[in-house]
């Protein structure tokens, strides 16, 4: 039996299950400390079932306690951006979610690996695992994927070719300073450099940085949930399918790519087991160059976050 918790039952958490549940998952549990929120949407998705065709159980909760046992626990509750605001604006008020939900999963599901969606999501990776005290491949943040389909899409819709034909690596933290990755990106197995000239290229990486900003800018109540829940689903299918699935997240680095100590996007092998590899590219000077500067990035986020966070 599969069993995937999603905490948070807002836009992102919703869209998740929405997505998880066309996996293959026998039990999706919602917590959310709203009373009725989970509820009410794990009873709406369960009436379009026989119309979407899965059969699996979707309870809605307030108590974390029936998250327990659950092979995958993703965490997307805290509150989004409005335009104007950097992801690193919610630390504050995320860190304090984030610390109760790990906490919650230490106890009820130690044995989880835990998907990280809330923002800022690098960061917030290091607050869940020094609270949940998780083994190291068991905490992954979800943005590669995410930062991905879009520079994916950006280009399908440039060179009027099927979106899923597009492959494309994003490292760096889920931020402005994301390093999206043209000579590892392909059309059909064809190098992307091949096919586009250096200056189109360019604009769709800026335009994959800004990809987030630009739902936010719309929406100004909030940011993007459809492309992120898709994104966590993925996740979700490669680690309780165990399918061996490469692609870039958010994990903790020992060493490679020169950083430690640090959560960052990198690409990583997902499978049963949470990140059973790490996966080290060759990076030419200027890409190690901007990736670094993306870890500097997120470690001001890690040193913002200890002037008033002690674990524990
Ligand atoms: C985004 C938010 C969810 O990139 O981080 O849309």
């Amino acid at each position: 039996m599969s069993k995937v918790s999603v905490i948070g039952a807002g836009n992102v958490g919703a869209t998740a299950v929405y997505y998880i549940a066309e996996k293959n998952v026998d039990e999706i549990v919602m917590v959310d400390v709203v009373e009725g929120l989970p509820q009410s949407k794990a009873i709406d998705f369960l009436h379009a079932a026989p119309l979407r065709k899965y059969n699996t159980n979707i309870i809605g909760t307030n108590d974390y306690a029936d998250i327990a046992d659950s092979d995958v626990v993703v965490l997307t509750a805290g509150i989004p951006r409005k335009p104007g605001m950097d992801r690193m604006d919610l630390l504050k008020t995320n860190v304090a979610i984030a610390k109760t939900a790990a906490q919650a999963i230490a106890t009820y599901a130690p044995n989880a690996v835990v998907i990280v969606v809330s923002n800022p999501l690098d960061v917030i990776s290091m607050v869940v695992l020094r609270e949940g005290g998780f083994a190291l491949k068991r905490v992954v943040g979800m943005a590669g994927i995410l930062d991905a389909t879009r520079f994916r899409y950006f280009i399908a819709e440039k060179l009027n070719v099927l979106p899923g034909d597009v492959m494309a690596m994003v490292l760096g933290g889920h931020g402005d300073t994301m390093v999206p990755l043209p000579r590892y990106t392909s059309v059909a197995g064809f190098p992307l450099t091949q096919l586009m000239p250096a200056d189109e290229i360019e604009k769709l990486v800026q335009r994959t940085r800004t990809g987030g900003a630009e739902i936010v800018n719309y929406l100004k109540r909030g940011s993007a949930y459809y492309a992120p829940g898709a994104s966590a689903a993925k996740m979700v299918d490669a680690v309780v399918n165990d399918e061996k699935r490469i692609c870039a997240a958010s994990v903790y680095l020992r060493g490679e790519y020169g950083h430690s100590d640090i959560f960052l996007g990198v690409p990583v092998l997902l499978g049963r087991n949470g990140v059973e590899r790490i996966i080290e590219l060759e990076l030419t000077p200027e890409e190690q160059q901007q990736l670094d500067e993306s870890a500097r990035a997120v470690k001001e986020g890690v040193t913002n976050l200890e002037t008033f966070y002690r674990p524990g």
